[in-house]
C-alpha cells in the first residue's frame, strides 16, 4: 500500500527565497506527525504545497499513490485531505453550525453555493448534514454545542474559533488531516485539551495527522514522529527525544534567537 502522504524533492520559491528546499517526508496511515521549526522555516508553505494553494516548483506529491501536484484546493479536498490554518480561516458571518456544514458540503453534490443559497437541491440534504455536523462539534463537548449552533463565528472566543475550524476540516471526511499550529493563542488549560484531543482525532476518529506546532508541550504530548525544518529543509526527524536534542535542531532555533534578539514569535 503506498503511503498516505509522500513527497519527494519538493521546492517552492518566492522571488529570491527558496521556502521549500528539496523537502521530502513520508507519513503512514495512523501516524501522528508534528512539524517543528523556527519561525520562516516553511512549514506554513510545505502545507500550502500538499492543499494546493501554490504549486510548487519541483517535485512530487501523493497520497495513497495519487499525485496531487496540479489539483484544485478542492480537489485535494475531495481525496481526503484537510487543514485548518495558522490565522484561522472561518465565515465569520456564517452561524457556528453552518460553518462545520460548509466543510461537508465541499465534498456533496450540492456545493457551497447551494448551502449558501439554499437551493431545493440543499434542501434535500440538509437534515442529513445537520445531523453530522453537530456530531463533529460535540467532539469538543459542551464548547461548542446548543445555543451555540446559531452563534455567529466571530462572537466565539479564540479558542473556541479554533475548535470550530476542527470541526469543519473534521466535516470534510478526511483522512489526512493538516493543522496549522492548533495551540497558537491558547491559554495552558486549553493547550492541554487540545493535545488530548489530537490524540482523540486519531483514535477514535481514524484520522491521520500532520501538524505544525511551536509549542513543545503538545509536540512532545501526543506526537509517534516529529520532523524539524529550517531554510526550506529537513533537518531532523524521529521520536521527540531524538529531535529535541538534535543539534541542528537546537542550532536552528538558537541561531534565530541571536538573529532576532528575542525569541523569534
Ligand atoms: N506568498 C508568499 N510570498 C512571498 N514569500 C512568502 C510567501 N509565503 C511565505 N513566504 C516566505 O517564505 C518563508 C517561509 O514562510 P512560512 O510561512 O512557510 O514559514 P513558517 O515556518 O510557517 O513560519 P511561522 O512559524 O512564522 O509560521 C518566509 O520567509 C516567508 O516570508
Ligand atoms: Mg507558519
Amino acid at each position: 500500500m503506498p503511503p498516505i502522504f509522500e513527497c519527494e524533492g519538493l521546492i517552492k520559491s518566492f522571488g529570491g527565497l527558496t521556502a521549500v528546499n528539496h523537502f521530502e517526508l513520508q507519513i503512514e496511515e495512523g501516524e501522528i506527525v508534528s512539524l517543528i521549526g523556527p519561525n520562516g522555516a516553511g512549514k506554513t508553505t510545505l502545507f500550502n504545497l500538499i492543499t494546493g494553494f501554490y504549486p510548487p516548483d519541483s517535485g512530487s506529491i501523493h497520497s495513497d499513490g495519487r499525485s496531487l501536484v496540479g489539483l484544485s484546493t478542492h480537489q485535494i479536498t475531495q481525496l481526503g485531505i484537510a487543514r485548518t490554518f495558522q490565522n484561522v480561516r472561518l465565515f465569520p458571518n456564517m452561524t457556528v453550525l453552518q460553518n462545520v456544514m460548509v466543510g461537508q458540503h465541499s465534498r456533496s453534490k450540492s456545493g457551497v453555493l447551494a448551502a449558501i443559497l439554499r437551493l431545493p437541491s440543499f434542501k434535500a440534504e440538509e437534515e442529513r448534514v445537520m445531523a453530522k455536523a453537530k456530531e463533529q462539534l460535540e467532539f469538543f463537548g459542551t464548547r461548542l454545542v446548543g445555543y451555540r449552533y446559531d452563534q455567529p463565528a466571530y462572537s466565539l472566543s479564540y479558542a473556541n474559533r479554533r475548535r470550530l475550524e476542527i470541526a469543519r476540516a473534521m466535516a470534510t471526511e478526511a483522512k489526512l488531516l493538516l493543522m496549522d499550529e492548533p495551540s497558537a493563542g491558547m491559554n495552558p488549560k486549553e493547550t492541554e485539551e487540545i493535545t488530548e484531543l489530537i490524540g482523540q482525532l486519531r483514535d477514535e476518529r481514524g484520522f491521520t495527522i500532520f501538524f505544525i506546532e511551536h509549542d513543545m508541550r503538545v509536540v512532545k504530548g501526543v506526537s509517534d514522529r516529529v520532523v524539524a525544518m529550517d531554510y526550506g529543509s529537513k533537518i531532523a526527524e524521529g521520536s521527540y527525544a531524538a529531535v529535541s536534542t538534535d543539534e541542528h535542531v537546537i542550532e536552528a532555533y538558537l541561531g534565530r534567537v541571536s538573529e532576532d534578539g528575542a525569541d523569534g514569535r
